[in-house]
């Protein structure tokens, strides 16, 4: 039996860990509840030969059937929010250790700054900044899952992203290094974090200090919105495909495109496309990876047939 430098699950069920709750296990599941015990995990598995994933809060994630070989390192016990301690000046190879824990409670006074440590829940986020009245964080209301795929994904809407809010981020690189990398030294796109594969352990995160009622005003707002056009009661990965290049798509979303090439309502198995927005797939009971990764690609198929357009996707897959 291997021994991990954390708490360790053989055999894990990552389907309740995934938002859309379809596929199997993990040969291994690693449990760090510290970045320290984090890249010791990390370290661990590369020695002994395994090529670690990395799971937040599987909000945008589909895992295949079946048992997948090797290490999956989940960042579920890592949720703290630390305040910024006031000589913190974020320079490179600081550490965060001169944070005070969440359990003194976060004043609403500026720097609205805090630090927030990979595994803390994105609607966490947003309740307690709402609840200081810090601004920045509206648009990310109702987006699940954790902060650090957040980042790594740039995750948002049409009136916001992670990135917005980040000051500096604290990151594993590939080649096993920590790093501290200020925000005029990343280059955030769309959708993507543009790490180059690191992984995001934390980050300090910067706020406004804003009336409080106006704060949670457009969060409230940015809920109905949500709710009003999208799927938000039933389990899915939020948008499978990217919206495509505007010129390419003349300004047409990838919900547009598959309304409109009459994919809506498709469905193999339990797995559905949504009819209240084409770019979500649902699991309507006891869906397979199988049937969503079928209809992403029956999808995918009939948009390219009837418009031109080959989407991309939004969500991960795992599979061998
Ligand atoms: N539309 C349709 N049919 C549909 C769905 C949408 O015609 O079935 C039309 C809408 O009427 C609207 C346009 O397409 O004119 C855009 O739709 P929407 O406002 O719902 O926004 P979106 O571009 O589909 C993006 C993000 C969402 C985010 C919303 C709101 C992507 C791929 N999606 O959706 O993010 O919640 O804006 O800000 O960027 C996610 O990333 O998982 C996600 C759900």
């Amino acid at each position: 039996m291997l021994r991990w430098p954390c708490a360790a699950l053989r055999e894990a069920d990552l389907s309740a860990r995934t938002t859309i709750r379809v596929g199997g296990r993990a040969e291994w599941l690693l449990e760090p509840s510290h970045p320290d015990e984090f890249v010791a995990a990390w370290n661990a598995a590369r020695e002994r030969g395994f090529e670690p994933r990395v799971l937040g809060g599987g909000a945008n994630l589909i895992v295949a059937d079946g048992v997948l070989r090797g290490v999956v390192i989940t960042t579920e016990r890592m949720g703290r929010v630390f305040r910024v301690h006031p000589e913190y000046d974020g320079r490179e190879g600081e550490e965060f250790a001169p944070l005070l824990p969440a359990l003194v409670p976060l004043e609403r006074d500026a720097p609205a700054r805090l630090v927030a440590w990979a595994g803390c829940s994105l609607p966490g986020l947003v309740r307690v900044t709402r609840d200081l009245g810090w601004s920045g964080f509206e648009a990310l209301a109702g987006v699940p899952g954790h902060l650090g795929g957040g980042i790594a994904m740039n995750a948002g809407g049409r009136s916001g992203e992670t990135w917005d809010v980040v000051e500096s981020v604290r990151v594993l690189t590939p080649g096993g290094e920590l790093r501290q990398l200020a925000r005029a030294q990343c280059s955030p796109r769309y959708r993507d974090g543009a790490l180059g594969g690191a992984i995001v352990l934390g980050a300090v995160l910067h706020f406004r200090v804003d009336e409080r009622a106006a704060v949670k005003e457009r969060v409230a707002d940015y809920l109905r919105q949500k709710s009003a056009t999208q799927p938000v009661t039933e389990r899915s990965s939020g948008c499978v495909f990217k919206n495509p290049d505007r010129e390419l798509s003349g300004g047409r979303s990838a919900g547009a495109l598959v309304e409109a090439a009459g994919a809506k309502g498709l469905a193999r198995g339990d797995a559905h496309v949504s009819g209240k927005h084409g770019n979500f797939i649902v699991n309507r009971g006891a869906a397979r990876a199988q049937d969503v990764l079928d209809l992403i690609e029956e999808v995918r198929a009939r948009v390219a047939d009837r418009t031109g357009i080959r989407l991309e996707n939004e969500v991960q897959v795992w599979s061998e």
